[in-house]
């Protein structure tokens, strides 16, 4: 390997670049007056109890301000509260420190956006970070000024529900959109805004690799693995100044991540160059007993000479750290390093400049909800659908004759938004049934039946709806009444999939089709022999094996979001030409998990994915590829590639490639496409990926009209962590790839020298 770059010193370069001596100062300052008891107050976190977003454990919190034993708390809903909560810090404590006030504010606050995985089809990072903007202007006239997010676990396993909260499989796309979002949500100046907000990335590290997608489990993995295709999206988002990290609560190498000091300080710290605060997740420090690994008192040691700051929900910290350091098993330095970074985080916020900073009632009474941002969440929500099938170009539908809308998920209010939006009002948001009502006026009628149930067995559904219970139906009854609207109309649109809360945190299945009840409904209603769409809404890659060769179009809408009536019916109707493409890819079957698409090289290749080759890496029942592949989605239109081109047959040492290919919009629509690069190492110290992505763009082409995109790959896109962990590329040939999806590319080769 040459060009070899020194992990330690390219990352040296990295880092947040916080620290000013003003604000050295003033920590030191407000340090010096404080008690070790004020300190370990500070690294305390607990949760509010209006949103339950774990075991519960709630605590009397302005009890415990008054005493000075919290540095912020999480999950209280309302300015006003959040108001005279830090209004008892400021006001009637000693030390007057401003409180932070945390949140999941995960895909919008008021206005919700859809969820991550949907938003990363966008492919689209100004649209991520407009989102992620307006997700914070509302957070923050709501009293909050810390999201948990934006997670950018890379997850390759669509059993794992948490899938949807993150950008999928890829590290490149996303490191892309980890950047996006601190963008965003934290804006260029945090400290004189009112309207932006601290992220914190999480998990930190490596929560998508949870063994068998069961949530909470732990997640074991090569260094190798996890410097190549796991790292990048923090990298990003550490590099792009994300205030604070969260640790995950899987372990690494057999560690709890809260207490993994090698995850922590050597690799976060040292390595990646982040100066900002390093929270536990929820519990994890308590959790720490039931991993097996110490009991809390002990735990909060490891957690804290790990490298962690601050404590989320336990309580070790406040209640024990002060025994273990007259025992000598912490230092006060590193109990002043702690609180130096919780201080650090108010002050860069702005909170010692004005507590209320983010208190202030008349912005919550005028800027939730508002018209423009439900537009903007409407225009954004219709770059994410992904449509996967569309034979005979039956899509876009037309405004004429009956359209029956049939499906549990067709008139769902409370369904729409998907995982993690307890903020919002599901009441205030339309429903699939009132957004395509409203697009065909008096132009066509839309009937509709629900037809089924989401499951059969009613407990099994009980626990898939959680807090968003939909009305259960006879299930017989309901499926005649469908068949009887679909009998007296000209189309059937069939609105089903999964349920809000089958996906996102604790929602790991193993069956990752379509449900029981639903997927009986689908192919009876197909048996009626009427044109079938099939709308699907899903926080997952789900096995559509039937759907795929029986039902001639498929739009996947996800989780849309607040405005989900309006934004399908735009697309449904073609007011707006789809162009989502996947960033997970869709498996055949549940047993090829996990399925990626820039799988390493084996031994044995698959050399005939159309029938079982024994001795090769297959599987007997089943293709080695998925059903859709990442970076797939169709559009109303056509795009033609034309033959790609490379500017030169070598690229020097240090130098530049440019990779050039002309694409024409030859359909009917004016529409975006998203044009892909990817390369492949044809030898290497490791076994390479047999292709990976170094390059979008996101273009828009009128009918007719052709652009030659042009790719300026550079030599760091051919670098890699090496069986030494050096980071660095091996000379010789390299294969580069184009095309509309990861399948479907033209190959040209290049030497590197
Ligand atoms: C646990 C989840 O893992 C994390 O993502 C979330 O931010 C915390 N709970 C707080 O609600």
């Amino acid at each position: 390997m040459s060009a070899i770059t020194c992990m330690c010193s390219a990352s040296a370069q990295i880092g947040n670049h916080f620290g000013n001596a003003e604000m050295d100062r003033f920590i030191s300052g407000l340090m010096n007056r404080m008690t070790l008891q004020e300190k370990l107050g500070q690294l305390n976190l607990p949760s509010g109890g209006d949103l339950v977003t774990g075991p519960v454990q709630c605590s009397p919190l302005a009890e415990s301000i008054r005493l000075q034993k919290i540095g912020g708390f999480f999950n209280v809903l309302g300015v006003e509260k959040i108001r005279e909560l830090q209004r008892v810090a400021v006001e009637e404590t000693e030390l007057k420190i401003p409180l932070v006030v945390g949140m999941d504010v995960i895909h919008g606050y008021k206005t919700v956006f859809p969820i991550p995985l949907a938003m990363s089809c966008s492919w689209d990072p100004e649209v991520v970070e407009r989102a992620a903007e307006i997700a914070a202007a509302e957070a923050s006239a709501d009293g909050i000024c810390w999201t948990f997010s934006p997670m950018v676990d890379i997850a390759r396993d669509a059993r794992w529900g948490r899938i949807a909260e993150g950008n999928g499989e890829d590290p490149y796309l996303g490191a892309v959109l980890a950047e996006a979002y601190v963008r965003g949500y934290q804006g260029d100046d945090l400290r004189n805004s009112e309207r932006h907000i601290m992220t914190c990335v999480k998990h930190f590290a490596f929560y998508g690799a949870s063994e068998s997608g069961r949530d909470y489990n732990i997640a074991d993995m090569s260094r190798i693995r996890m410097y190549n295709e796991y790292m990048a999206p923090y990298r990003a988002a550490v590099r792009a100044g994300a205030g604070a990290v969260m640790s995950s609560f899987n372990t690494v190498d057999g560690v709890p991540a809260t207490a993994n000091r090698w995850l922590l300080t050597d690799l976060l710290r040292d390595e990646m160059g982040f100066e900002g605060l390093l929270v536990t997740d929820y519990n994890s420090i308590g959790e720490m007993d039931t991993h097996g690994v110490a009991p809390l008192k002990e735990a909060s040691v490891r957690a804290l000479n790990a490298g962690t700051d601050m404590d989320m929900v336990s309580g070790g910290f406040l209640n024990t750290l002060e025994e273990s350091l007259r025992e000598g098993k912490v230092t006060e330095a590193r109990i002043d390093e702690a609180c130096r970074r919780v201080l650090e985080m108010k002050y860069r916020l702005g909170l010692f400049d004005d507590p209320y900073k983010y208190c202030r009632p008349e912005r919550a009474r005028k800027e939730l909800f508002t018209e423009e941002h439900r537009a903007e969440a409407r225009r954004i929500a219709t770059e994410t659908f992904v449509l996967l099938k569309n034979d005979d170009g039956m899509l876009p539908l037309k405004r004429q004759g009956r359209i029956a809308l049939i499906g549990p998920l067709g008139d769902a209010r409370n369904n729409m938004c998907g995982m993690w939006c307890s903020t919002c009002d599901p009441e205030r948001h339309g429903t699939l049934l009132e957004g395509l009502r409203a697009a065909v006026g008096n132009q066509a009628e839309v009937v509709y039946a629900k037809g089924s149930n989401i499951y059969y067995d009613e407990q099994l559904e009980r626990g898939a709806v959680g807090t968003r219970p939909l009305q259960r139906g006879d299930n017989r009854q309901l499926l005649e009444e469908a068949l009887q609207v679909a009998a007296e109309s000209d189309v059937i649109v069939a609105a089903v999939g999964e349920s809000s809360e089958m996906s996102g945190e604790s929602a790991s299945r193993t069956d990752i089709r379509i449900p029981d009840a639903q997927r009986d409904l689908l192919k009876a209603l197909q048996a009626t022999g009427k044109p079938i769409v099939l709308l699907l809404f899903t926080g997952r890659p789900l096995d559509l094996t039937w759907e795929s060769a029986n039902i001639p179009a498929i739009l996947n809408v996800w989780f849309a979001g607040s405005e989900t009536g309006d934004a399908v019916a735009d697309v449904l109707f073609g007011r707006v030409v789809p162009s989502g493409k996947l960033t997970t890819t869709f498996p055949r079957s549940v047993g090829q998990l996990p399925l990626y698409y820039s799988q390493v090289r084996t031994g044995r290749p698959d050399g005939n994915p159309d029938a079982f080759d024994r001795f090769q890496s297959n599987y007997i029942d089943c293709r080695n590829d998925g059903l859709y592949p990442f970076g797939y989605g169709l559009s109303y239109t056509t795009f033609e590639y034309g033959e790609m081109t490379l500017s030169a047959e070598t690229m020097p040492e240090g130098g530049t490639l440019e990779v050039r290919v002309p694409v024409t919009n030859t359909g009917a629509y004016d529409a975006a496409e998203i044009v892909q690069l990817y390369i492949h190492d044809r030898y290497a110290d490791i076994a390479r990926p047999v292709k990976e992505l170094k390059g979008f763009q996101r273009i828009f082409l009128k009918r007719g009209e052709s652009r030659e995109v042009t790719f300026t790959l550079t030599s760091e896109a051919l670098k890699y962590y090496n069986s030494q962990l050096e980071y660095g590329y091996d000379p010789g040939e390299f294969q580069v790839m184009v095309g509309p999806n990861s399948r479907d590319v033209q190959t040209k080769t290049f030497r590197a020298e």
